[in-house]
């Protein structure tokens, strides 16, 4: 097995600061290279590891592609970069691929979408913390270096906030399944763990490969300071990727009155009048889980807290048609398991579906409609202010892990057989079908409730290539 370097992998990699409630992303420029890069050097030595367990404070950077341009990298080196991120999240054709159009297109989102070069993010800069009070501290501590360090922040901090449970704005506990990555403690003697080069560059992937990553001649200034590459042809190599991956961040608004709004219209009885259950069951099969996070597919007719952390299930003997957990529920999409050609059911299946996963990292924000989170006190609250997702994704390689599942799984509306269903939470809008005997029940014309409104794709170095990426000229 391969041996992680913990100390020089960004801990936000290893671990999502559950036990740091508050958090703030900040959005950077460089304005001037020299001074940016005595900067960065101050900085790398506040950046968390990920074999330390922050207790009260965290700190991760990441950057963008016109940021590493910014710092005046040498294009040979640039040109190491995965493809998906040099072009970034904006080209017509990844408009095209992520479902980016009318109002999720990048020319109405708040940040990350202009051509202007004045509004270009460079640098994202993650900063946690115990309470809001300690995250306030170390901001303003952040914040005050700026102007003296060659950088400026171009758009406001993007905040965030905890829910209980923690759940997500429609009322459903989130960040339940995630990957688990061989080398760390978690995945010990767990047969399905990943390797780790699927979500960390340097490392050997499910392909037995070293996923595509920047390398820089072993002559060049500094270059002693990185590793030696390996899996590469020309041993002088040093490898600027290593213990270093990508992020996509997505800030995706969400409608919540208008979920709810929709999920009680498409359940209420013949006289029209409401019936809250029946949206909740509804909301919780286009979802996959029920509220408190226990699967659909395990306990498909009442929500059972006992189940909530769950994830030892697979589709296909369980719930082979989809009669418990619909086909074009959020999570059977996203993560489809075992449950997709070739040859459902078996290791086949489960090797196809481990190609495209991801590690979510993603923060809430905007206040809750309603505490309660209950659709009945949804539906009556003021509907004041936004509210979303702060979606971010950590993968080695773009293209094959986020970008698939959003492109293939769930904006296809004819994923896994289906007719003209979307994602029911996160795609374009369209039909959501319930599987059932003797027939199967749709929803037809649901609208999107879920809006792109900011993003970008970045490169979370290493620690080391951090210091590197501070000094090299
Ligand atoms: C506002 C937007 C979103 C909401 C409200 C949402 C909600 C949820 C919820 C409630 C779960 C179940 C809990 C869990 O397993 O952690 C989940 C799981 C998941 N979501 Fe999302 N999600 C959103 C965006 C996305 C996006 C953009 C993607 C990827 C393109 C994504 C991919 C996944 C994956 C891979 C899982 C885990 C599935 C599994 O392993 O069973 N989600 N999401």
């Amino acid at each position: 097995m391969q041996q992680l370097e913990l100390q020089d992998i960004q801990g936000l990699i290893i671990r999502g600061y559950g036990n740091l409630s508050a958090a703030s992303f900040l959005l950077l420029q460089i304005v001037d290279q020299k001074r940016a890069r005595t900067w960065l050097q101050k900085i790398s030595e506040q950046i968390t590891p990920g074999d330390q367990r922050p207790d009260r404070e965290s700190l991760n950077l990441a950057f963008s592609f016109p940021g590493l341009v910014a710092l005046g990298l040498d294009k040979t080196v640039l040109d190491g970069f995965s493809e998906d991120f040099q072009a970034g999240m904006v080209t017509p054709h990844k408009q095209r691929a992520l479902g980016d159009s009318e109002n999720s297109a990048p020319e109405h989102w708040a940040w990350g979408g202009a051509a202007d070069p004045a509004a270009t993010v460079h640098i994202l800069l993650m900063v946690y913390a115990i309470d809001e009070e300690r995250l306030k501290n170390l901001t303003d501590e952040l914040q005050a270096g700026f102007s003296a360090g060659g950088v400026k922040q171009i758009h406001q901090t993007l905040k965030t906030v905890r829910l209980a449970k923690p759940k997500e704005h429609f009322g459903f506990r989130d960040g339940l399944s995630q990957p688990l990555i061989e080398g760390l403690s978690k995945a010990q003697g767990v047969d399905a763990a990943l390797p780790a080069g699927e979500f960390i560059l340097g490392y050997r992937n499910a392909y037995g490969l070293f996923t595509e990553r920047p390398l820089v001649p072993a002559t060049a200034p500094y270059a002693d300071a990185l590793p030696q590459a390996e899996g590469v042809d020309d041993p002088e190599k040093r490898d600027l990727g290593k213990n270093g991956t990508y992020l996509v961040f997505r800030q995706l608004e969400q409608d919540v009155k208008g979920f709810w709004d929709s999920v009680l219209q498409a359940t209420a009885s013949q006289d029209g009048s409401k019936n809250s259950q029946a949206a909740i069951r509804l909301a919780a099969k286009m979802v996959g889980r029920w509220p408190s996070g226990a699967p659909v597919t395990l306990t498909p007719e009442r929500d059972d807290p006992e189940l909530a952390e769950d994830n030892s299930f697979n589709y296909h003997q369980n719930d082979e048609q989809g009669l418990k957990c619909p086909f074009g529920a959020h999570i059977r999409r996203t993560h489809p398991r075992d449950s997709l050609d070739p040859d459902p059911g078996s290791q086949k299946s489960l090797d196809f579906a481990d190609r495209h996963r991801i590690l979510r990292r993603g923060r809430v924000y905007g206040e809750p409609l309603a505490p309660s989170l209950q659709p009945e006190e949804i539906m009556a609250a003021e509907d004041q202010g936004e509210r979303g997702l702060h979606f971010i994704c950590l993968n080695a390689n773009i293209s094959r892990q986020f970008e698939f599942v959003q492109q293939t799984w769930a904006n296809d509306p004819r994923f896994n057989g289906l007719y003209a269903d979307p994602d029911p939470i996160i795609g374009p809008g369209g039909t959501f079908t319930q599987q059932a005997r003797p027939v199967r029940k749709a929803h037809h014309q649901l609208p999107r409730f879920v809006q792109v409104r900011g993003g970008g794709y970045f490169f979370l170095p290493g620690i080391r290539a951090l210091r590197y990426l501070a000094q090299a000229e």
